[in-house]
């Protein structure tokens, strides 16, 4: 189990150390011209977990091919480049102009941004077609059912999942007006945790596709729970704003929340909670 950074939740140009820590770097979303995102105050805090309303801020993907990505291959950590838009050519288009890095992370949730995008599976048709890379999809658990989701993608031929973005959510301030400037935002942090659970174990169950699962991952054990339910992989996302120290934290934790659960690698928790010896009794 590889354990990345979520998209957006970390610079690796400012904070090369923690960058490091990880198996793989995935960059902010780019997309193909430069955005200022949305207006502040575009992060709250809230009892329950985080809201950002960034609005994808990004320097467009001329600036990033040239300045950014050659100074993240610096890093010697393996890249993958989140790529966003508002049409199918808008991804395509930028996935033709990235090599050399591992994967392309295709952001098709983002909850800030209005305009609209053609449908998640047209968009990876047309990114198959411009690109040999790997190709993960980022789907949203707002979607009633993402496990169709999952499959309409794969059948489009996406190499991957990642799982999952933030929810639209708003929060009020003591005079009752939006905290956020934007009014809404996407809710991220450990609230997020039972739904990436269950939008990793029923795409996993529709695909069987590789999953990058995220969404309140903060320990070892958080990350075996994901392995458990389908997850290759896991990203850190808003734990990484409180603890730069989490990838390498998060890695020990796993290997020691291997050893208490009985099983020698992560991947060996999903085969567990499918065998019928750790079905949970329910009292009468
Ligand atoms: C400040 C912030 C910025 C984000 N920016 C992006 C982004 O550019 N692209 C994207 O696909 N997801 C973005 N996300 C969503 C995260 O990648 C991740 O899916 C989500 O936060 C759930 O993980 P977490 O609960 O561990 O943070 C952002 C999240 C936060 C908190």
């Amino acid at each position: 189990m590889r354990i990345l950074n979520a998209s957006g939740c970390l610079d690796a140009l400012a904070a090369p150390e923690v960058a490091k820590q990880l198996d793989a770097f995935v960059t902010k979303t780019v997309t193909p011209l430069p955005r200022e995102g949305s207006a502040p105050p575009r992060i709250a805090e809230t009892a329950h977990g985080m809201l950002n309303a960034i609005g994808l801020a990004n320097p467009g993907r001329e600036r990033f091919l040239a300045e950014h990505l050659p100074r993240l291959h610096d890093l010697g950590v393996p890249v993958w480049v989140s790529v966003g838009g508002f049409c199918a050519d808008d991804y395509a288009e930028s996935c033709s102009s990235l090599a050399g890095i591992e994967a392309i992370e295709l952001n098709l949730s983002c909850p800030n941004v209005d305009e609209a995008a053609d449908s998640a599976a047209e968009i990876v048709a047309v990114c198959r077609q411009a690109t040999e890379l790997p190709l993960y999809a980022k789907l949203s658990a707002a979607h009633p059912d993402v496990a169709e989701v999952a499959r309409a993608v794969a059948a489009a031929g996406a190499d991957g999942l990642s799982l999952i973005n933030t929810l639209r959510a708003t929060a009020l301030d003591r005079k009752l007006r939006p905290v956020l400037a934007r009014g809404s935002g996407g809710l991220s942090g450990p609230a997020l945790k039972p739904v990436a659970l269950h939008a990793v174990s029923v795409c996993h169950e529709a695909t069987g596709l590789p999953i990058v699962g995220m969404g309140g991952i903060q320990t070892g054990q958080d990350a075996l729970e994901f392995a458990t339910c389908g997850a290759t992989d896991v990203a850190l996302g808003t734990v990484l704003f409180a603890d730069p120290g989490a990838p390498a934290r998060a890695r020990a934790e796993l290997a020691a929340a291997c050893v208490d659960a009985g099983v020698v690698t992560p991947e060996d928790a999903r085969s567990l909670a499918k065998s019928p010896e750790t079905e949970r009794k329910v009292p009468a």
